[in-house]
């Protein structure tokens, strides 16, 4: 059963009101279109991807998309765009999708197929929240209620001979969306159950970063003893001191305490697990690099961090002039903007082992942001 997706990316994005179409703006430090192509990417059930776009965009979507779609021209209308993408299809079952419903999921994807190669069609919709009415001008001219009444989303799949053989039947007509042109042809349609964040981005605050997205916390705590004979490492940057922090790896307190924020807000194990100190590998290993692996580890779980920020608890050095750069460097390293990293460094007052200048410590917390 091969399966085939066309995603409708042909529009303009004209009530988003960008000075591009919307689907190629990037909000949450990804491509809305880049989104939407990852969930069907990663699901590994899709063995076809036609993708029609404008004339406007065919030269940067081909150079992005290129590899892995079969690029074609869309039209004025979605069902133009459908028409044109429908000739390419090779596929049994045929997916289509709005390139600006970067939300999907699997398992949607999953039951769309399943409900196409069962009962010819599987449209994904949710049942209305709300009340729905009929308006004409300024006036409510019919109720249409809420019991039964569903929002129709995309992906929408079709069994591909018979979605083919509604659009010939469909002609010149223009429809609200597939579904109908095949409703229009053969009087059935099965809906698939969708999600109320399968939303259609549609207005800029859709893409606002802290519109539909899912955040997730973290906290992480470290504490090395301060030592002569060993550098002061604070977030890659080595510190100029009479004293340094003694520890396995290079002792980068900083480092360590964001991590085990990020490995925490990711639900995963702590730095001594991933990094056991009886490891040799770890001898005096560069933290900045165990840093990437994490990141790394959190983003095999579909994270990314969105802002970190730590307080340094250190008598002395004075770190004031040194956090600027030691922020610009976990910006770097975390690829987070400046604005999104606070760092900051405080005495104990003389109080306690921090206080004598034993031992700094930090403690860090972390937003991540699911991708
Ligand atoms: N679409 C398309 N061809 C068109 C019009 C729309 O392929 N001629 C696609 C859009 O790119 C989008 C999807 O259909 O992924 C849903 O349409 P909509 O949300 O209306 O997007 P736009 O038409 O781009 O937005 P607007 O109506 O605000 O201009
Ligand atoms: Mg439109």
């Amino acid at each position: 059963m091969k399966v085939s997706l066309i995603l409708a990316c042909a529009g303009k994005g004209t009530r988003a009101g960008f000075d591009k179409n919307k689907l190629l703006v990037t909000t949450n430090g990804e491509r809305v279109l880049d989104k939407t192509l990852s969930v069907f990417f990663k699901s590994g059930i899709i063995d076809e991807y036609i993708l029609a776009c404008s004339k406007e965009d065919y030269d940067l979507i081909s150079s992005l998309y290129k590899n892995e779609c079969k690029i074609v021209l869309g039209g004025l209308t979605r069902t133009e765009s459908v028409t044109n993408a429908l000739k390419e299809v090779t596929g049994d079952i045929v997916l289509i999708h709005d390139g600006a419903r970067p939300f999907v999921t699997e398992q949607i994807i999953k039951d769309c197929i399943d409900s196409a190669i069962k009962f010819g069609s599987g449209i994904t919709a949710v049942p209305s929240r709300d009340t729905m009415v009929k308006v004409s001008g300024e006036n409510i001219v019919d109720y249409l209620g809420k019991d039964g009444v569903y929002n129709v989303q995309t992906p929408q799949a079709f069994n591909f001979q018979k979605i083919k053989n509604a659009y010939a039947i469909a002609g010149d007509k223009t429809f609200n969306d597939d579904g109908e042109v095949y409703l229009n042809a053969y009087g059935d349609l099965r809906i698939v159950k969708g999600s109320v964040n399968n939303i259609k981005m549609t207005y800029a605050e859709d893409f606002s970063p802290t519109n539909n997205s899912e955040y997730h916390f973290g906290t992480g705590f470290d504490c090395h003893k301060l030592v002569e004979n060993r550098k002061l490492i604070l977030g890659g940057i080595e510190i100029p001191h009479d004293k340094g922090l003694l520890g396995h790896s290079d002792a980068d307190v900083l480092t360590h305490a964001i991590m085990d924020a990020i490995l925490s807000g990711a639900g995963l194990r702590d730095i001594g697990y991933y990094f056991p100190d009886t490891d040799e590998n770890f001898k005096d290993a560069d933290s900045i690099k165990l840093l990437e692996k994490v990141i790394d580890l959190a983003k095999e779980k579909g994270y990314k961090v969105q802002s970190i920020s730590a307080v340094i608890m250190a008598q002395k050095p004075k770190l004031l002039k040194h956090i600027p750069t030691i922020s610009e460097n976990l910006s770097k390293v975390l690829n987070v903007e400046k604005e999104n990293i606070g760092i900051s460094a405080t005495t104990l007052e003389g109080l306690g082992f921090v206080g004598r200048e034993e031992g700094i410590c930090v403690s860090s917390n972390v937003v991540l942001v699911k991708i």
